[in-house]
C-alpha cells in the first residue's frame, strides 16, 4: 500500500487539493440533509447516526470514503451557528476566511513552543498579540484556548505577584471559570458579592473591600455570560484602586466592543485592570479556539518562565532564539494566531466594527419586536447582543419544556438564564447574517409551542 500524502511540503497542496473538494461536499450535502439549526430526534437519534456512519472505529483495513462519511456526518449532526435559529450561545459563525486561515495553520503545524518549530509564526504572534493588547491598553498579550484559560492565567499571575493568600472577589454574575480557577490554584474560598441587578454594584463592592483583609483580588465582567451586561468599569477600578486591590477583567464576550467606534465608549475603564481576557471566538468571529489574556505589566510574565533544554536551552537564547516557552502553560501549541491576524488584516477596523454593529443593532431589533408583542416579556434593553425574553403568565418549567421540545426537535437552539428570580429564553445574536424574518421566526416559533 503506497503511504498517504502529507499535508505540507511541495506536494502538500495538490494533495490537499481533492481531499478540500471532498470535505465541501460532504459539508454541504450533510447540512442539507440536517435542514434546520441542528439534528432533530435528540441525543438518542444523533448518536444512533454517528454510531451508524462510524461503523467500525479503527477497521483492520483503512476505508478511503471516511473523510466524506465522517465529515458528512458531524455537518448532519451539527448545531449550526451560521443557521439563524442557532442563537444560544456565546457561539459564533466562524468567518469562511478564518477558517481557511486555520486549514494552512493545520497544513504548516507550527508549535509555538520553541522558534525552530514555528519561526515565521512566533514573529506573528509577537505582532498581533502586542497589537490587540493595545487596542485593550495593555502591553502584552497570550494566546489561549478560551476565556476559561485566559481567567486561570489571570488568576495564577495575580497569585504569584500577591502570593496564596489572594483572595478573589467577584459578583455572582461572573463567570464560572473564575471561582474554578481560585480553586484550582489553591486560593482561598472567594467572596461572592451578589449581583441582583445584573451587575456588580460598587456600592456592594465597596463594603466586601472595606471588610476584608488584603490581598485582594477583584473581577469584574464585560459582557456577562447570561445577559451581556457590563459591570460599571470605571467605578470599580476607582474602588480597586483606592482600596489597594488589584483588578482583573472579563472581557471575553464584550471585548469585541474595542473594534467599534459606535459602541467602544462601553468599555471605558478597561485599561485600567492588571489583566483583561479577550475571546475572539465570541464576539470576533473566529473558529474555537482564539483566546487571549493581555496584561498590563508584561514583567509579569516572568511567573510563566520555563526552562527545558530541548526547547529554549540558555545558550540558545543567548545567542538570540526566541524563548518562547514562557508564552503559555501549554508545550506544543498550534498556531491561533495566523486566523486572527488574517481576518484584522482581511476585514480591517472598519469591516470588524461593521459586524459588531450589526449584532448588537439586531439585539435591539429582537428587543423591539419582543417589547411591542402581546406575547412576550421582555428581560432589558439589551447591552451587547442578549436579548432574554419569555412568554407571559408561562411557568419556568414551560420554559425549560418548550426549549428541549424546540431542540429535541432539530427546529432551534435558544439558551436558557435564571434572572430576577425566573428562567428566561436567551438569544446570543452573534451572526451577522440574520435578518429581522429570521428573529420574527423564531418568536413565531416559540409562540406556536407555547401552550395555552
Ligand atoms: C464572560 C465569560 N468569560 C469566560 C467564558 C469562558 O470562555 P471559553 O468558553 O472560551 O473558555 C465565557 C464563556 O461563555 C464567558 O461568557
Amino acid at each position: 500500500m503506497s503511504l498517504p500524502p502529507l499535508a505540507s511540503g511541495p506536494e502538500g497542496p495538490d494533495a490537499l487539493r481533492p481531499l478540500l473538494d471532498v470535505v465541501l461536499d460532504a459539508l454541504r450535502t450533510g447540512t442539507e440533509a440536517r435542514g434546520g439549526p441542528l439534528p432533530a430526534g435528540g441525543p438518542a437519534a444523533v448518536a444512533a447516526r454517528v454510531r451508524d456512519a462510524v461503523g467500525d472505529v479503527l477497521p483492520d483495513e483503512g476505508d478511503p470514503t471516511a473523510l466524506h462519511t465522517l465529515v458528512r456526518a458531524l455537518a448532519e449532526g451539527a448545531a449550526d451557528p451560521a443557521h439563524p435559529l442557532c442563537a444560544a450561545h456565546l457561539h459564533c459563525p466562524p468567518l469562511a476566511v478564518a477558517t481557511a486561515a486555520d486549514l494552512a495553520a493545520s497544513a504548516l503545524n507550527p508549535s509555538l513552543d520553541s522558534w525552530d518549530q514555528a519561526p515565521a509564526a512566533s514573529a506573528l504572534e509577537a505582532l498581533v498579540t502586542r497589537a490587540l493588547a493595545r487596542e485593550a491598553g495593555m502591553a502584552d498579550a497570550l494566546v489561549t484556548t478560551g476565556g476559561t484559560e485566559s481567567n486561570h492565567l489571570a488568576l495564577l499571575l495575580a497569585r504569584e505577584r500577591h502570593g496564596t493568600g489572594l483572595r478573589l472577589v467577584l459578583g455572582a454574575n461572573a463567570h464560572h471559570s473564575l471561582p474554578r480557577a481560585a480553586w484550582l490554584l489553591g486560593l482561598p474560598d472567594p467572596v461572592v458579592v451578589p449581583t441582583p441587578a445584573g451587575t456588580l454594584d460598587p456600592v456592594a463592592l465597596a463594603q466586601a473591600l472595606t471588610h476584608l483583609p488584603g490581598p485582594l483580588l477583584v473581577a469584574a465582567t464585560a459582557g456577562t455570560t447570561d445577559a451581556g451586561l457590563i459591570d460599571p468599569l470605571p467605578a470599580i477600578a476607582a474602588l480597586c484602586a483606592a482600596h489597594g486591590a488589584r483588578l482583573h477583567i472579563d472581557a471575553a464576550y464584550g471585548g469585541g466592543l474595542l473594534f467599534s467606534d459606535r459602541h467602544r465608549d462601553r468599555l471605558t475603564g478597561l485599561d485600567a485592570a492588571h489583566t483583561v481576557t479577550l475571546d475572539l471566538h465570541k464576539l470576533g468571529w473566529q473558529p474555537v479556539a482564539a483566546g487571549l489574556l493581555a496584561v498590563r505589566d508584561p514583567h509579569e510574565l516572568g511567573a510563566l518562565h520555563e526552562r527545558a533544554d530541548y526547547l529554549n536551552a540558555d545558550d540558545d537564547t543567548d545567542a538570540g532564539l526566541p524563548d518562547l516557552l514562557g508564552r503559555s502553560l501549554r508545550t506544543t501549541r498550534r498556531p491561533d494566531i495566523l486566523k486572527i491576524a488574517v481576518t484584522l488584516r482581511t476585514l480591517g477596523r472598519t469591516g470588524l466594527a461593521t459586524l459588531v454593529d450589526q449584532v448588537c443593532a439586531h439585539a435591539h431589533e429582537f428587543a423591539a419586536t419582543i417589547r411591542d408583542h402581546p406575547a412576550f416579556d421582555l428581560y432589558d434593553t439589551p447591552t451587547l447582543s442578549t436579548v432574554l425574553f419569555r412568554p407571559k403568565d408561562a411557568s419556568d418549567d414551560a420554559v425549560a419544556a418548550i426549549r428541549r421540545h424546540l431542540l429535541t426537535d432539530g427546529r432551534a437552539v435558544l439558551g436558557r438564564a435564571h434572572l430576577d428570580g425566573r428562567l428566561w429564553f436567551k438569544t446570543t445574536l452573534l451572526n451577522p447574517h440574520t435578518r429581522p424574518d429570521d428573529l420574527a421566526a423564531l418568536l413565531k416559533l416559540v409562540e406556536g409551542n407555547t401552550p395555552a
